[in-house]
């Protein structure tokens, strides 16, 4: 098809339910603990270790995100399909149980047995159609070697065979 300014989001959404990603939960304090299930994650820059990840301007946790000087992002491993589901449940206490987490550096939510995590500082907001691009300096992270990653496609989870 010829794509233009008019694409379809029905094709805009096809064409991107063919591509796999790995899915991270980004988490930070406002009054409360926030978080939100992401796949649009990305590094950006080695030096200095910058990542990104898109975050829509109507989520709930924009507010937070908004604000916030510090977020923890997480790399969910293959047997948490439960948190990433629960990240991305409108409405739902994201932090209840049986999601295992404590408040870790710079107040943070850090979740547990991860298969890897970033504490990272914001440094860029740059607002684009819908979203956000909110791009994040590493500043203490630490990862799970024996771990698989958990994979999102086609709508739903799977894992790397
Ligand atoms: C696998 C998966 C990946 C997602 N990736 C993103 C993302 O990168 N950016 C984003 O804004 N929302 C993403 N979402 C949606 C948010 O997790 C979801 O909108 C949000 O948590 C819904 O909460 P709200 O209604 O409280 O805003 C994703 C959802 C799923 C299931």
């Amino acid at each position: 098809v010829t794509v233009d300014a008019t694409l379809d989001p029905q094709l805009f959404r096809g064409l991107f339910r063919r591509h796999a990603a790995g899915v991270a939960v980004i988490t930070t304090t406002a009054d409360r603990p926030v978080g939100f299930t992401a796949t649009s994650l990305v590094a950006l820059s080695l030096e200095p270790p910058l990542l990104s990840f898109n975050l829509s301007r109507t989520s709930s946790s924009w507010s937070a995100v908004e604000d916030a000087e510090y977020v923890a992002v997480h790399l969910l491993a293959e047997h948490q399909e439960d948190v990433a589901a629960t990240f991305a449940r409108s409405g739902a206490d994201r932090f209840a149980t049986p999601t295992a987490w404590d408040f870790g550096p710079y107040g943070v939510p850090v979740l547990e047995d991860v298969l890897a995590w970033m504490v990272c500082r914001v440094e860029t907001r740059v607002e684009a159609g819908d979203h956000a691009v909110v791009i994040g300096r590493v500043v203490e992270a630490g990862y799970h070697p024996e771990h698989r990653p958990l994979v999102y496609h086609d709508g739903g989870f799977t894992r790397l065979l």
